[in-house]
């Protein structure tokens, strides 16, 4: 077998990724049922809410109420996506110990999604992570449309590179590369984490990956063999962009789970328990499963 990491990060995205594209309104309980119960799954990480503008995702627009109602079990951590020095405020005042960041690879994304340049969103980062230096609160980032823009197609993976290099020198602890239309191929990642790594150690990388055209596991297993660790997925396979027109589900966490026990890759999430968080989050939202570990376990299989 190829060389694969003997453990893997998940970084559970559910709650905030899956959530904020849902047309359904949850109720606030019902998101700190569903957070509490992937905690109680053993995950490292959840993302469990966005400090964003709640004009432009009103699904979120509780993140205080969730980062206060839910129960935080040690050895997990919280982060929640924050866009600029307001949001970064809310999310001290809500007690965040975790936030991330986000831009991306493309003009036209960056600019439908936050509303600004990519030099811009990286000014406008500086003074939040400052802020967040003050208050001992980690800062990852992400760079969306690293595998390709909604709006402008292929995305050169020296763009990448650069996005993803200023995030760094800015302070973040990690970057997310985001799939956020999911139309990235294994070759594609090869390409591009090639090229990463000569500049990044892996364990400054992520991936994250939208399966919207069923490539994610695919693409998961070669950042993988090119030695990436930390994994971001979506409990029930939820998520997707408002603002990258076409954007759907994540990776689903048990599917991922299900690929990496197989494969005697450590870790420590237990996947009938996400299965169950998934299911509770799932009858609220009226929807059926879109991960395949949950199809088959409702076949019967
Ligand atoms: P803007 O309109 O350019 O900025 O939005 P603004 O400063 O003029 O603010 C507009 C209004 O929002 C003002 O209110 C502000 O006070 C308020 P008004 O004066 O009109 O009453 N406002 C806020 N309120 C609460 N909290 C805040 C905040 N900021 C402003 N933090 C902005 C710019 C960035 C704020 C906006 O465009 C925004 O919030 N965008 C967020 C979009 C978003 O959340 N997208 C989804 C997440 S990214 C993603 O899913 C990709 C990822 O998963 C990776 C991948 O898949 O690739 C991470
Ligand atoms: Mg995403």
């Amino acid at each position: 077998m190829a060389n694969y990491p003997a453990k893997v990060n998940i970084y559970e995205v559910g709650p905030r990724d899956g959530l904020q594209n849902e047309k359904v309104t949850v109720p606030t309980q019902a998101k700190i049922n569903y957070i509490n119960l992937l905690s109680a799954a053993g995950l490292p990480y959840i993302e469990a809410t966005s400090f964003v503008s709640p004009k432009a995702v009103p699904q979120l627009g509780d993140a205080s109420e969730v980062m206060s109602g839910i129960e935080r079990r040690a050895g997990t951590r919280y982060p929640a996506l924050v866009p600029n020095v307001r949001g970064m405020q809310r999310a001290i005042d809500a007690g965040v110990r975790d936030i991330a960041l986000f831009t991306a690879a493309s003009e036209s994304f960056t600019k439908a999604n936050i509303n600004s340049t990519i030099q811009e969103s990286l000014d406008n980062f500086k003074p939040v992570v400052e802020f967040a230096g003050e208050h001992d609160v980690r800062v990852r980032g992400y760079v969306s449309s690293a595998l390709g823009c909604p709006y402008e197609g292929a995305v050169p993976i020296q763009k990448v590179h650069q996005v993803t290099l200023a995030l760094l020198d800015l302070g973040v602890w990690q970057v997310s590369l985001g799939d956020t239309i999911g139309v990235g191929t294994p070759n594609q990642v090869e390409d591009l984490l090639a090229l990463l790594l000569k500049d990044v150690p892996a364990a400054s990388l992520a991936v994250h990956f939208h399966d919207t055209r069923g490539t994610a596991l695919a693409n998961v297993l070669t950042a993988l063999q090119m030695g990436i660790s930390t994994v971001d997925a979506s409990a029930g396979g939820l998520g997707g962009c408002p603002y990258a027109p076409g954007a759907s589900g994540n990776l689903s966490t048990e599917d991922l789970l299900f690929m990496l026990n197989g494969m005697g890759i450590e870790t420590g999430v237990d996947i009938d328990k996400v299965a169950a968080a998934s299911q509770s989050i799932l009858q609220v939202l009226g929807k059926p499963a879109a991960s395949k570990y949950l199809q088959a376990c409702v076949a019967g299989g």
